[in-house]
């Protein structure tokens, strides 16, 4: 029988141990749980609430466990309920009775929330790198692809003409605030919550503070019912990582549509294409795929955390013990994703030949031709008409509009100079030098603004 059950007469049930068991997956908070005891013994120590001798046992003891577990000779007894258990059970076998001290003004309950405050934080500053290795391949393609002219799409239907770089740059950006939203994420884990006990605090003259400056925390919890059942910064995470995922869904979606044969605007490198098994000339975007669907998992993981919040009352619930795998899987995910996609993304082919006989289709220069009738003194309103009556006639003709004549430009508005017929994918692409728009200059801009965001110019 476990020795916290001191007032029970039977051993819990076996289905039960099974149930209630957070050992197979919260292992892995194992070094945040040794680093915090280790903290914790020093401060009962410099409070003189145990002896210094003691907190030295403590702290050798909970060295050599940590040793043990990462080394892979630590054995997991089924039977101890949590990581918090099995650490302090093995403790009491190296350390002898000693480790009985070590508890002292402390519950699992704001121990677990320690842990999971120190794993967040780690896992966001490994999240946050990942996001840069990711923009940096995307200023890296767009840097090598400044030259490169495409369609511009709204409802999938072609638009006008953009620059590929000015295209992967738009996912730097989604990047970019990913980025920060990690960041502001980061500061609500910062928060040391040891101190508040099961729930009500802790009846010994703790140093709070010192235990945060030992752990590098910002600041400590201010209401102790609130920091032993608050999870809002695992929520945090996973709603960071849902929109991040949902940024690289939406990247992955358009290299598959990409490299389809119908598109041919990339081909991936084969490290990372899979092969059919039944078809021989198939190369497919399987990587990307499992992008845009991993990260279905990503949100229910996010769903399913907020459900599992929306009814607890104050304070500690054991409902909270579901934050764990959840939270776990979101980072791996996150951080597989990110891994892949910066890989699949530096390798990437840009076919540019095809891209640009693209921009030969679907009339894609005909809001120029309304722009050149407005710098002539139309109204937009009434240049768009006669736009869209052009681009009737020329279907009807079979012609794309750089086909037309200049005759036939002037039967629908005697504005028409000889001039319509120079406006292409270049002018046009040239003409959007707002900034922001897709000008070769303003792109140029974009790029060092990036570079110098990842740090990679002065
Ligand atoms: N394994 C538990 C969790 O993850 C640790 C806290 C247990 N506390 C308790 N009162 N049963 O939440």
């Amino acid at each position: 029988m476990s020795h916290i059950r001191g007032r029970f007469q039977k051993d819990a049930a076996e289905a039960v141990v099974k149930y209630t068991t957070s050992l197979p997956f919260d292992r892995r908070l194992y070094r945040q749980d040794t680093q915090g005891s280790i903290a914790h013994a020093r401060m009962l120590a410099k409070q003189g609430i145990i002896s210094t001798d003691d907190a030295k046992v403590l702290e050798e003891g909970l060295k050599a466990v940590t040793k043990e577990l990462d080394e892979g000779r630590f054995i997991f007894k089924p039977e101890l309920e949590d990581i918090h258990m099995a650490i302090e059970s093995r403790l009491l076998e190296l350390a002898g009775p000693v480790a009985g001290k070590l508890h002292t003004a402390r519950s699992r309950n704001d121990q677990v929330a320690l842990d999971m405050r120190l794993y967040t934080r780690d896992a966001v500053t490994e999240t946050m790198k990942g996001i840069r290795d990711l923009q940096l391949a995307l200023v890296e393609q767009a840097e090598k692809n400044t030259a490169v002219l495409m369609p511009g799409y709204t409802h999938m239907q072609l638009a006008q003409p953009v620059l590929l770089a000015h295209h992967l740059l738009a996912y730097f950006e989604m990047l970019q605030r990913d980025y920060e939203r990690f960041g502001d994420c980061f500061k609500r884990a910062d928060v040391m919550p040891l101190g508040s006990g099961a729930l009500a605090g802790a009846a010994y003259k703790l140093d709070r503070e010192f235990v945060a400056k030992e752990l590098g925390f910002s600041g400590i919890s201010q209401n102790s019912l609130d920091a032993v059942s608050d999870r809002d910064f695992v929520i945090e995470y996973m709603a960071a990582a849902s929109i991040c995922m949902m940024h690289i869904s939406r990247l992955a979606e358009e290299l598959v549509i990409w490299s389809s044969s119908e598109f041919g605007f990339v081909e991936m490198d084969d490290s990372y294409a899979t092969a059919s098994s039944i078809m021989p000339q198939k190369k497919n975007p399987d990587v990307a795929e499992l992008g845009r669907g991993k990260t279905g998992r990503v949100f229910g993981h996010l769903a399913g955390m907020l459900a599992t919040m929306k009814g607890l009352p104050l304070s500690y619930n054991r409902d909270l013990q579901e934050d764990k795998e959840g939270l776990f899987d979101t980072v791996d995910t996150l951080a597989a994703s990110l891994e892949v996609f910066a890989g699949m993304v530096g390798t990437l082919e840009f076919k540019a030949q095809n891209m640009r006989r693209s921009l030969d289709k679907g009339f894609i220069l005909a809001t120029d031709v309304a722009d050149y009738l407005v710098k002539k003194g139309m109204s937009f309103r009434e240049a768009h008409g006669v736009t869209g009556r052009l681009v009737n006639y020329a279907i009807g003709k079979g012609k794309t509009l750089e086909s037309l004549s200049a005759e036939e430009y002037r039967e629908f508005s005697t504005l028409f100079g000889e001039d319509v017929r120079g406006i292409t994918a270049e002018t046009s692409i040239a003409s959007k030098n707002v900034p922001g728009g897709t000008a070769p200059g303003e792109v140029s801009k974009q790029i060092i603004r990036c570079k110098k965001i990842l740090g990679q110019v002065g």
